[in-house]
């Protein structure tokens, strides 16, 4: 049965950071150079700590990045039962408590802004008869859940209590004994494939999940790794077939986190736009289901050489030499948004630096971000002087070469908002100013002084 919560019980819940929002200006300056390293994977980090939590026994991370929504994630998994340590910059150790041997936390847990950090929770704890409430920052219980709720019910899991239409908080009961299912996922999502994986480990037989585009594969492969029988086969043009094996033993197994392809994304695209620069972005991981922007950045005429490919923690990882470029407008297909879906709002900045029409294809789920991310992303070209268009699920920007700037961007709890325009105002006309810089926290925490290393200019809490 579903009901609906009362009261907010998250004290997080009104505004991510507790805080006043701190504004930020970045304005054009020198040319920017030089080597830097972002951050460790989002996705990966995430996923590193949740299978070190259900593996029986010692995992070792290293490069995990600290952000706010990883450390959640990790808050989360201690408040489940396993032990979560941090021996130093980057370096974590898990002591799992095994498939099924998760404890009811204290308190509800809080994911912060992190979607992907409660969804993937949510599979996790499907399969061991606890209760656990899920709550987040305003952002998060705006997202929708349902998406999750769906196929986990269907499992044998008891949604005790949410908010109107799914949505956080949400308290869920595992069962005595979970369900296996073959669940074709309804839009193309990473976040609602590996809930269904991570719920079934705790199903005995078969768990599937079908999708007709794939969507980034870190679970399946981190599966693999800790020792779960799990295959993938094809399905249709662009779609996946995974199979997972339930009740499995997982093996800790040590996790070395690849530099984050969708932090790599801010400083690939400055070096891009401000003319004169040369920069150099280390390891980072280039997963063919996550390197759609570099893919769409060549067809613009981006000017990026890929140097010492090579196997890092069993994924294929890079270091990327980027130069400024004479960008050109083009058509971005539909089927390429899953392996670029965080990349849009800096490559729509990108498509308005560039000479003629960029039309990006398909967009429905940005919608449903950290924020509406195609009206953020179009109010922000707005306010900067940028001509663009939705058409439909289609976002059109209209690239002169040149961008005025001058604009202020509302950020709306959004990192991604946030960095992509403040990466615009690097080579605007006039400085971009952004409303709140607060949120980067959630993902680059580092993002304004690794940028400035490189000779950008960025002010924080700026004068009006
Ligand atoms: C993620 C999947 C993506 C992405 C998110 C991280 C993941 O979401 O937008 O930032 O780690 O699985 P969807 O799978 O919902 O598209």
């Amino acid at each position: 049965m579903t009901t609906t919560a009362s009261a907010p019980t998250n004290p997080s819940a009104a505004h991510g950071h507790g805080g006043t929002p701190r504004p930020a200006r970045a304005r054009a300056g020198k040319a920017l150079k030089g080597f830097v390293r972002v951050p460790g994977d989002k996705s990966v980090s995430h996923r590193a700590l949740i299978f070190g939590a259900l593996a029986i026994g010692e995992t070792r991370i290293s490069g995990l990045l600290e952000g706010e929504d990883v450390l959640n994630t990790a808050k989360a998994c201690a408040a489940l039962g396993a032990q979560v340590e941090r021996l130093g910059e980057g370096e974590w150790r898990v002591e799992g408590v095994g498939v099924g041997g998760l404890a009811t936390p204290a308190e509800p847990l809080d994911f912060g802004n992190s979607g992907t950090g409660a969804r993937l929770m949510m599979g996790m704890v499907a399969g061991n008869p606890i209760i656990a409430t899920f709550d987040g920052d305003a952002s998060l219980r705006r997202r929708p859940m349902r998406r999750i709720l769906d196929p986990l019910e269907r499992m044998g899991v008891q949604v005790v209590e949410s908010a109107e239409g799914g949505r956080l908080p949400v308290t869920l009961k595992g069962p005595r004994d979970l369900v296996p299912i073959t669940y074709e996922t309804p839009v193309a999502s990473a976040q609602i494939k590996s809930a269904v994986l991570l719920a079934g480990l705790g199903a005995p037989g078969e768990t599937t999940v079908i999708e007709k585009e794939a969507s980034r594969d870190h679970t399946e492969r981190m599966l693999a790794h800790f020792g779960a029988e799990v295959t993938v086969e094809p399905y249709g043009s662009h779609g996946r077939r995974v199979t997972l094996r339930g009740r499995p033993e997982l093996k800790p197994a040590p996790i070395r986190v690849p530099a984050d392809p969708s932090s790599a994304a801010f400083p690939l695209v400055a070096a891009l736009i401000v003319p004169g620069s040369d920069v150099v972005v280390e390891g980072m991981m280039m997963n063919p289901l996550r390197v759609g922007l570099l893919t769409t950045l060549r067809e613009m005429g981006a000017e990026i050489d890929v140097l010492e490919e090579r196997i890092e923690g069993g994924e294929t990882v890079a270091d990327l030499r980027v130069r400024h470029s004479a960008l050109r407008g083009v058509d971005v297909p539909a089927e390429r948004a899953p392996s670029m879906i965080d990349e849009y709002p800096v490559l729509a900045v990108a498509a308005g630096f560039a000479r003629g029409t960029t039309r990006m294809r398909g967009l429905s789920e940005l919608r449903v971000k950290e924020s509406d991310r195609l009206a953020a992303v179009a109010d922000g070209l707005g306010a900067n002087g940028v001509a663009y268009a939705i058409e439909g699920d289609d976002l059109v920007v209209e690239g002169r070469g040149e961008v005025t700037g001058g604009g202020i961007v509302a950020t709306h709890m959004d990192h991604r908002i946030a960095m992509s325009f403040l990466v615009m105002g690097l080579a605007s006309a006039s400085p971009v100013t952004i409303d709140d810089i607060s949120f980067v926290a959630t993902s680059f925490p580092a993002f304004v002084p690794l940028m400035r290393g490189l000779g950008a200019e960025i002010e924080e809490s700026p004068a009006a």
